[in-house]
């Protein structure tokens, strides 16, 4: 079998974007003393004794060079708020350090200000591997702090203290309704209620799998629609009837239009807007329909009339 026939770049892409990772940006000094540093998700932890961590740089980067010369490097771990220090550093130009806060560390190379944690290292080997290179490091200094680390997984960025809010509200004792927009294609599955002839999104006590037929996965699979959940879309209170609502974007992997009951599948241009069952939904379903055109998403965390939508901004 020819492997390079089989792996395809963007596919490959895809599935290691599957393993979620921390963000970092990486910084060293240049033979003229100018700072450089660029965003990476690579860095993994290799050696205890003696301290080792390493990071992969692709080989025709600009600062590629510069990293392989200088002899120190320094990994500053990101914090879930320095989404903005993560694309500075990720986006072609060489005025990146004029955007953010900075100074020297005891191996002289730069640190950026407010990040969670911080590995100085002195260059202990360059590997060359494809078309990447890596660098290992032996760490001569570190710092940590206790905030929440910014996520990259999927070519999103995930706000950890997001995720641990939804975790929180689903484990407060209150009820709790999980529901998901499921895109089938263009289209979204809305359950409808015979009684107050509304609609609203597909829902059930807990997410569960497709063999429980009380969970969210299991209804759906009963109704033909194999779904795969990815992000939180949507976390908030119902004041009214104090329910705890945790909203997922969910993916249809199958969907057996002959075997749908107890939903109809509407195309997202033709929601009949005035049918849905409340006010968060027009709301989630305006924004979903939004972000879904310019493909980068946000999570609503609040109650159901205030709240803040925060960005998960996508790779550019
Ligand atoms: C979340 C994220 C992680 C990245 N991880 C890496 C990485 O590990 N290695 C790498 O070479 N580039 C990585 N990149 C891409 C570089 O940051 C980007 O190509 C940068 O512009 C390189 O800078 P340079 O061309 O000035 O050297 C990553 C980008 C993002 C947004």
């Amino acid at each position: 079998m020819n492997e390079s026939t089989k792996i395809t770049g963007r596919e490959f892409r895809q599935a290691l974007g599957t393993f979620a990772t921390g963000v970092t940006v990486v910084t060293t000094t240049d033979s003229n003393g100018l700072p450089r540093g660029f965003t990476a998700n690579s860095f993994t932890s290799v050696s205890l004794e003696p301290p080792l961590i390493l990071v992969c740089l692709a080989s025709d980067a600009a600062t590629c060079p510069v990293f392989t010369d200088s002899g120190f490097f320094n990994v500053n771990v990101l914090a879930e708020n320095q989404q903005d220090v993560a694309s500075i550093f990720a986006s072609p130009g060489d005025k990146r350090f004029d955007k953010v806060t900075w100074s020297i560390g005891e191996n002289g190379r730069p640190i950026l200000d407010d990040t969670i944690s911080r590995f100085e290292c002195q260059t202990s080997e360059v590997y060359e591997a494809g078309d990447h290179v890596i660098l290992l490091g032996r760490v001569t200094d570190y710092n940590f702090s206790s905030r929440s680390p910014l996520v990259y997984c999927r070519g999103s960025y995930v706000e950890f203290g997001l995720l641990q809010r939804a975790m929180e509200a689903a484990s407060s004792g209150r009820l709790t309704r999980i529901s998901a927009i499921v895109d089938c294609g263009g289209s979204i599955l809305l359950a409808k209620d015979e009684a107050s002839k509304t609609l609203a999104l597909p829902s059930a006590p807990h997410v569960g799998v497709a063999e429980e037929d009380e969970s969210l996965i299991g209804k759906l699979a009963a109704s033909g629609v194999e779904v795969e959940t990815t992000f939180v879309c949507s976390v908030y209170e119902d004041t009214a009837t104090k329910t705890n609502n945790i909203v997922y974007r969910g993916i249809a992997t199958k969907v057996d239009k002959a075997a749908i009951h107890d939903y109809d599948l509407v195309a997202l241009d033709d929601i009949p807007w005035d049918q849905l069952c409340d006010d968060p939904l027009r709301m989630l379903l305006t924004r979903y329909i939004e972000e879904t055109e310019v493909d980068a998403f946000g999570v609503y965390v609040g109650d159901n009339v205030h709240g803040e939508v925060h960005k998960l901004r996508a790779r550019s």
